[in-house]
């Protein structure tokens, strides 16, 4: 070929990896593996009956228009479901705070764009969610951050942080969380510390951005309102909100959406216009479909029970296998879908899965979770995919095969 191709791409993209968690998922072809490595749903929770009769319903009715282009903001029906599903959570917002997103990847993209300049400084929790370390990076940002806490994010050093930064002269541009069953440790945000994290914001007038798309799995304690809602009960436009359905319907509708103050949504939608345009009508009305004529709390209650079931039997198992000799420890989340275990300084769990997959078993290595810094002796454990029986079985490989590193 003539030309060198790696000399072209742009200064934003040209050292940009893309997403370590995809290359590791694709390493897992052979079927024996028991994998504990995608935040995969349950396909036994995807409303395949009712998404059956619904896409019939649509296709039958509107075949015309769902092949046509749609509004960019999101189709008016979906936007009038989403604001009474927030209306559960006591989020009062109207259709100029919403924006629909093509899944909650696509929403991180926008806020990264939209935010960020080369050397920004983002703060994070370490660990973090991995997809939005590497949508942000995407703006070449600096992510700096403090060890999570088993109540939520370290406020203390949050406010360390800024303090600093402030005083460089350079404020972080936002604080990104996922308050409720964080991915990837599965550890939730106190109230009191949410509050205490809207008080930074306020004071050093730095957004924040709420990612929560599990607060609807929670299987033990009462439900903590969000961080977006506290905000609406004081000053009210310092909080965007980032939602997808990933995980509540099924990932493979894509459907999703951003809140907050008008002026942040319009940009992202003047974003949204130059990167997909509009999101897929036909996804949005099956969306809309499931928001408005299904029950979304029998859904929900489903859902939650058969959660719940899967982490009790992982947490046993990981109590047999793992007495406290071995060193190892891990979160014991309230809800959503993973935990974090821990394992003794020495062991690389990089290095430790290329031995798990001749054991058979998968797992996401914790380096990925962190902006900078990256520990390397945690591991992000997946319990909704895998079936019960494989649940028992894979905490058993991995046990054999973390002896050998005890
Ligand atoms: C915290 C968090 N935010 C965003 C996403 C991305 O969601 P989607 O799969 O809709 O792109 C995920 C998916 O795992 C997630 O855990």
């Amino acid at each position: 070929m003539k030309h060198k191709w790696a000399g072209r791409f742009s200064e934003n993209i040209k050292d940009f990896g893309g997403y370590s968690i995809g290359k590791t998922l694709s390493l897992l072809k052979d079927p024996e593996i028991i994998s504990l490595a995608g935040g995969l749903p349950s396909p036994r929770m995807f409303l395949s009956g009712d998404f059956q009769s619904v896409s019939r319903k649509i296709l039958a009715e509107n075949a015309e228009k769902i092949m046509q282009y749609s509004a960019i903001p999101g189709e008016g029906s979906l936007i009038g479901a989403i604001r009474e599903f927030l209306k559960r959570d006591a989020i009062d917002v109207r259709d100029e705070n919403i924006l629909v997103t093509t899944s909650g990847q696509h929403g991180l993209d926008l806020l990264g764009r939209l935010f960020l300049n080369p050397g920004d400084t983002v703060l994070v929790d370490r660990p973090t969610f991995a997809g939005a370390i590497v949508a942000f990076k995407m703006q070449r940002p600096r992510f700096q951050g403090n060890d999570i806490e088993s109540d939520g994010s370290d406020i203390n050093g949050f406010r360390q942080k800024m303090d600093t930064l402030k005083k460089e002269g350079h404020p972080p541009k936002f604080i990104y969380v996922v308050p409720d069953f964080q991915n990837p440790s599965g550890i939730t945000m106190s109230l009191e510390k949410r509050k205490q994290l809207l008080d930074l914001s306020y004071e050093y007038d730095v957004p924040v951005v709420e990612d929560s798309p599990y607060k609807d799995f929670r299987y033990f304690g009462e439900t903590i309102p969000s961080i977006y809602a506290l905000d609406q009960q004081r000053e009210g436009n310092h909080v965007i909100g980032l939602y997808t359905f990933s995980k509540l319907f099924c990932p493979g509708i894509r459907v999703g959406f951003n809140i907050g103050p008008q002026a942040v949504i319009e940009k992202m939608t003047n974003i949204k216009e130059g990167n997909i345009l509009n999101t897929p009508k036909y996804n949005q009305d099956m969306c809309t479909a499931f928001l408005t004529e299904m029950d979304l709390e029998a859904h929900i209650t489903k859902c939650r029970h058969y959660y719940r079931e899967k982490l009790d039997l992982f947490l046993n198992t990981l109590n047999i296998h793992f007495p406290e000799e071995t060193g190892v420890s891990w979160t014991k989340p309230a809800g959503g879908l993973f935990l974090w275990v821990t394992v003794p300084e020495h062991i690389d769990t990089q290095i430790l899965l290329s031995d798990a997959i001749k054991f058979k078993v998968a797992f996401v290595p914790g380096a990925v979770f962190y902006g900078e810094n990256p520990k390397k002796n945690h591991m992000r454990i997946n319990f909704s995919y895998a079936s019960k029986e494989q649940l028992v079985e894979a905490v058993k490989r991995l046990s054999e095969c973390i002896k050998k590193y005890l």
